[in-house]
Parts: C-alpha cells; sequence; structure tokens
C-alpha cells in the first residue's frame, strides 16, 4: 500500500513538472513577440551584441587553436607552431590555411547572402585597402573605439535604408596578432611609427542590421 502512494505521489510530481513547463514555454513564446529586429521585436542593441559575441569567440579560437599551431605565420616561423604548413595571404595557391581576417571575411560573404544582416573588419591601420573606415559613421565610430575601448552604437542611414549599426573593438587577444602585423611589409611601409601591443585596439568589427519599415 505504501509503494503504491509513493508511485502515485511520484507520478503526481512528475506530472505537475510537465504541466509548469508547458505552461512556461507558452508564456515565453507568447511573449517572444516577432523576429525583426527594431520593430516591436528584440531591441537591435541586445541583437548586435549577440552576433558579436558569436564572431569574436569564432575569430579568437580560430587564431589562437587553429592559426596559432601552424609552424609559418606569413613566412615568418611561429614559435608555438606544430603543424608543417604555413597561415598566409596566397593559402589557396600555397595550400596553406587562410590569415584569420580572411577567414572573417569568407563568413562574412557567406552570411551576407542571407540577406540580414552584414559585418566586416575594418582598421585605421588596415593592410587591406577595402578594410580602411569609409562611411561618415565607420569614421567617426572607429575613432571613438579607438579612444575609449568600448563599442560605438548608432542609427545611420545608407541610400535610403535605415540601419542599426555597432562598431566593437578588434584586440590583440594573441600574440599571432602583434606579431604579424607589426612586421608585415605593408604595414611597416605605411605606418611605421605605430607598433600594436597586447591587448591593443587594432580595429574594429563592424555591424549593420537593416531595420524593416524604418
Ligand atoms: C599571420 C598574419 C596575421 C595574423 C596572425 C593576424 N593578422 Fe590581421 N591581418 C593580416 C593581413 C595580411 C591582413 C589583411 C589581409 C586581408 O584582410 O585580406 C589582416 C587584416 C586585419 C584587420 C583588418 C584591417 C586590415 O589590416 O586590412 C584587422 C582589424 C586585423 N587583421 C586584426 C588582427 C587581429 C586582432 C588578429 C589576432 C586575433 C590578427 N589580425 C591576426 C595578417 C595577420
Amino acid at each position: 500500500m505504501l509503494a503504491f502512494l509513493q508511485k502515485l505521489k511520484a507520478r503526481t510530481i512528475a506530472l505537475m513538472t510537465l504541466a509548469a513547463a508547458i505552461c512556461f514555454t507558452a508564456i515565453a513564446c507568447s511573449g517572444g513577440s516577432t523576429s525583426q529586429a527594431g520593430g516591436d521585436g528584440i531591441n537591435p542593441e541586445v541583437v548586435v551584441d549577440y552576433i558579436h559575441t558569436v564572431l569574436l569567440a569564432d575569430r579568437t579560437a580560430y587564431t589562437k587553436h587553429v592559426v596559432n599551431r601552424f609552424e609559418t605565420l606569413e613566412g615568418k616561423p611561429n614559435e608555438n607552431g606544430v603543424v608543417p604548413a604555413e597561415a598566409t595571404e596566397g593559402w589557396k595557391e600555397t595550400g596553406g590555411i587562410p590569415l584569420p581576417a580572411q577567414m572573417f571575411r569568407l563568413g562574412a560573404e557567406i552570411a551576407a547572402e542571407e540577406g540580414t544582416f552584414t559585418y566586416g573588419l575594418i582598421s585605421p591601420w588596415n593592410i587591406n585597402d577595402s578594410q580602411a573606415p569609409k562611411t561618415d559613421f565607420e569614421k567617426e565610430a572607429m575613432a571613438k573605439v579607438i579612444e575609449t575601448g568600448e563599442p560605438y552604437k548608432d542609427y545611420q542611414e545608407i541610400g535610403g535604408q535605415k540601419y542599426f549599426s555597432a562598431v566593437y573593438p578588434d584586440n590583440a587577444v594573441a600574440e599571432a596578432c602583434i606579431t604579424c602585423h607589426n612586421t608585415h611589409p605593408v604595414h611597416l611601409e605605411r605606418y611605421p611609427d605605430k607598433q600594436f601591443e597586447m591587448g591593443e585596439v587594432m580595429g574594429g568589427v563592424v555591424i549593420n542590421l537593416p531595420l524593416e519599415g524604418a
């Protein structure tokens, strides 16, 4: 008899837990509203922060745990390297692997096919010409980010389309970031006085979130 009662009690608790879970899910879903950022949906500031968290995590992981394991980094020996190959701008021709900035761009190009939002890398100490800050927003945001080390976020309009845009600091998170940039021939030629240090802002990650009906 006692065993039966205990069984019944356990079953009741399980049922109540299930009911509570269904209830919670229903509330969470109805409260979730639309997926369009900036409308009556999620705050665009939160959306860009989430996107940035993922971008930064992948970028850092790729640099620290893939690029940094290669024996040669853009023509120079890497003392931490264990894989007998090179991370180099000419990776396609040489049988190497892409540099972190190239990897980032390869991802950005695939993501852009979705047409939901765009992102990219910029820097006032750019090696690649197409990665200089271009729009007024990018120039102002980049300067502020270098000054403060904090992200810069604002609304902007490009060709009649409104965006919520953000620039996050792109910091020297691994030794490989600074050794490669500081010794790169283009860097040395263009910015002979600029030597990056660990942790320093080397550029910015730009995210442009188009706002519907704005
Ligand atoms: C082995 C060399 C190498 C390593 C390691 C490397 N970079 Fe670069 N980086 C480059 C080159 C070369 C470019 C330009 C090539 C391109 O984007 O097509 C570049 C581009 C960039 C840009 C865009 C502006 C520009 O210079 O065109 C930023 C910002 C940047 N790197 C920051 C970093 C950070 C931060 C790290 C570490 C997480 C890092 N880089 C690691 C070589 C390197």
